[in-house]
């Protein structure tokens, strides 16, 4: 029996997992984000030999060394930038995360931003909640249409390739993609044409869907020479990270007509928003939830406990990060 922290209430069956394993499971009280201090003080209390983070957990060698027996830490997200690999290798800690399991939740969730923006249907419930309507006109609220405009997919990963496909046979939209290497299995299933540079992608889309991890080189790969780029009428989905867009580059690219609008799900320094961002019509805002629904974020859980149960069995848990 192993004693297991998990730095936030996640939904029980992950937790159900580890205790029916046989390990001692311990799940931060506070109802919110642990800082630093708090989870480094929490790690100190107890010889854990694993912790199940989140992807508002700063993981770096101060906090491993707050845990010197924990030799995993699994993390109940696809994306690990919160994680310092380095530090992990250094403290020879083994890092995991949850792929595969949100694709579809997030290409979903990507796919209805890029309606929700080009339809304006958050703009238009904000106006009819208002009061505003007063009845049928010709010009109201005029968005576009996408069928046979050109979506440009930044990243051709799995959610990147959802995204693809289901624009590509749900609306006949024409599917152009960049990523650092080609993605053959996405050509062949649908049409689809590879670019070689992110510029050609800004420049020819319709609607641009960045699907990008955040790393150094993908930090502000979209600013505002590249915004600039873009046609007057396209549109900007980034349910990726934050980060990998300059926030205040796009809050004058959306206020100076630059480009026609935005959905974003993810900020640059989250929860925080960029000034005058949530003042902008022209862009639907949600707090960071493409992966959650009830369904993807119970598998999240499992598979993050899974990963655990796994190593501290003396295994190899089958979603290390490289
Ligand atoms: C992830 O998993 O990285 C998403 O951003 C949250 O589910």
């Amino acid at each position: 029996m192993a004693s297991v922290f998990v730095t936030r209430k996640i939904p029980t069956v992950g937790v159900d997992l580890l205790k029916k394993a046989g390990h001692e499971v311990d799940v931060s009280e506070k109802d919110g984000v642990l800082t630093k201090e708090e989870l480094v003080a929490e790690l100190g209390k107890k010889e854990y030999e694993a912790v199940l983070c989140l992807l508002t957990d700063t993981i770096d060698g101060e906090v491993l060394d707050a845990a010197p027996h924990a030799k995993i830490f699994a993390n109940y997200a696809v994306g690990y930038n919160n994680i310092d690999l380095d530090a992990a290798k250094g403290h020879g800690v083994t890092v995991t995360n949850t792929p595969g399991v949100l694709t579809d939740t997030v290409a979903e969730y990507a796919f209805s931003l890029m309606l929700v923006v080009a339809k304006r249907i958050a703009e238009a419930d904000r106006f009819t909640r208002a009061g505003k309507y007063e009845g049928w006109a010709p010009e109201l609220l005029l968005g576009s249409d996408l069928k046979g405009q050109i979506l440009g997919i930044l990243g051709a990963g799995r959610i990147g390739s959802g995204v693809a496909t289901r624009a590509s046979r749900g609306l006949g939209m024409n599917v152009i993609y960049y990523d650092v290497k080609r993605n053959e299995a996405l050509e062949g299933e649908i049409e689809c044409t590879f670019k070689e540079t992110v510029e050609e992608v800004m420049k020819e889309a319709d609607v641009v869907s960045v699907h990008v991890p955040l790393l150094d080189a993908t930090k502000h790969l979209i600013n505002k020479e590249r915004l600039a780029l873009m046609k007057k009428s396209a549109y900007f989905i980034n349910t990726s990270r934050g980060p990998v867009v300059d926030e205040a580059a796009l809050v004058d690219a959306l206020r100076e007509g630059v480009i026609a609008g935005a959905g974003l799900d993810v900020y640059e320094n989250e929860p925080a928003l960029a000034p005058g961002l949530a003042e902008l019509p022209n862009v639907t805002i949600t707090p960071h939830i493409a992966s959650a629904s009830e369904g993807t974020r119970n598998k999240m859980s499992e598979m993050a406990a899974q990963n655990i149960v796994d190593f501290l069995a003396g295994n190899t848990p089958p979603n290390v990060v490289s």
